[in-house]
């Protein structure tokens, strides 16, 4: 098959930092697999912005439509910047490409490899092992909503949670298919239908109605607060979760927390139906306090790196990217350990190091 075209925007902050580790893994990895690509930069950024008033505009979208993936670290500068007021990195770069590409599905692990520690006093491997598939094209994050008498006493804001029926459903009947491919085969939606009756219910409904065509997999419901408990407390109750997008985003930040921290937590922003390219990236953001200093761990990027290879190569059919990809994950699993006793985020080896004892053991 003709080679892997992979768009990478390394970002701002740590972006680069990380992204250049997993480039490096992918440069040892692929010759094996016999997985052939080729990546192309792109400087779309809040650094960018700043130089050249450009965020992303339509034409590079469509330019990114032509890979066959894309590889993101974080965008985005600090959060009290004037200059970067309003979401205009987040808005203008995150979400614009995963609502223009289609995106609809963020895929976002929570394991517990093994050797690393998590804040959860006596859970192991075994009790933290699921998986969020966090609806990404709808909700709170459509934008929709205004001021009225902005800058007066009488100010009146609102901001609208947006669910539709075929949103819902397509996001559903994924973690479904998800689900009937996993041991437990257990699928649980997370909302909080005690008081968003409209939205809730559409999501309610519609998992009902989705769940009569999978007898195989059993379904539960938890309300997002709860969710959060039992995160915490019995995160062994979770297989696969599903859930609408502000939850989703909430609930994996606590998942990257309970996993280790955020230098673990990868995803995948998927367009299952593939007419558009799907992007990864960590859970994570640009961190600017540790930015430029080789501290941050780029285990969630070489992570999410292996994520793009294994379902870029599933939906273009290239087997060779597959077997990399599953390469990398378990180049992953078997470097862990060697963080064992140390703080993830914290451990004091560096970007470059971390990255090297990937290849080591790849
Ligand atoms: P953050 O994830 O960047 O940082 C939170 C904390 O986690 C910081 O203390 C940071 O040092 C630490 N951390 C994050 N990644 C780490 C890693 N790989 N290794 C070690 N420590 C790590 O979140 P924030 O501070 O809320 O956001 C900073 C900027 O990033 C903001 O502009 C935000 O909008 C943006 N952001 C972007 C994305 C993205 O591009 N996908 C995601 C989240 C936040
Ligand atoms: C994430 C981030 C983004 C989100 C922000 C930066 C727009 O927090 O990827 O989790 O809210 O989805
Ligand atoms: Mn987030």
């Amino acid at each position: 098959s003709d080679s892997l075209k992979i768009a990478i925007i390394g970002g701002d902050g740590i972006g680069p930092e990380v992204v250049g580790a997993a480039m490096n893994v992918l440069e040892a990895a692929a010759p094996a697999s016999g997985c052939k690509y080729e990546s192309t930069e792109f400087p779309f950024s809040a650094t960018h912005f700043l130089e050249t008033g450009h965020v992303l505009e339509d034409v590079d979208i469509a330019e990114l439509r032509k890979f066959d993936a894309i590889f993101l670290g974080a965008v985005g500068g600090l959060p009290n910047d004037p200059r970067l007021a309003g979401g205009v990195i987040e808005k203008g770069i995150l979400l614009k490409l995963r609502f223009e590409l289609d995106q609809y599905i963020n895929l976002r692990p929570v394991t517990l490899y093994p050797g690393i520690e998590t804040p959860l006093a006596g859970k192991t491997s075994k009790d933290i092992d699921f998986i969020c598939v966090r609806e990404n094209t709808e909700d709170l994050y459509c934008g929709v909503g205004g001021f009225v008498r902005k800058g007066t006493p009488q100010e009146v804001s609102n901001q609208t949670m947006v669910a539709t029926r075929f949103g819902a459903e397509r996001c559903i009947r994924y973690a479904f298919e998800l689900a009937k491919t996993r041991q437990r085969k257990q699928l649980t939606l997370v909302h909080k239908t005690n008081v968003l009756t409209f939205a809730g219910d559409t999501w309610f409904r519609t998992f009902q109605d989705v769940a009569s065509d999978y007898p195989e997999v059993t379904t539960d419901y938890h309300h997002v607060d709860a969710c959060c408990m039992y995160m915490v407390a019995k995160p062994e109750v979770y297989d696969v979760i599903v859930v609408p997008n502000m939850f989703g985003d909430i609930i994996t930040d606590l998942g990257a927390a309970i996993a280790g921290g955020m230098g673990i937590a990868s995803s995948g922003n998927l367009n299952p139906d593939g007419t558009a390219p799907s992007m990864f990236e960590p859970v994570h953001g640009s961190a600017p306090d540790i930015a430029g200093q080789n501290l941050a761990n780029p285990i969630a990027t070489i992570d999410s790196l292996g994520l793009l290879l294994r379902e870029t190569g599933r939906i273009k059919g290239d087997q060779a990217a597959v077997t990399c990809g599953e390469r990398v994950g378990a180049a992953v699993k078997a470097v862990t350990p060697k963080f064992a006793g140390k703080s993830l985020d914290r451990s004091g080896y560096g970007t470059d190091k971390i990255g090297q004892m990937v290849i080591d053991s790849l």
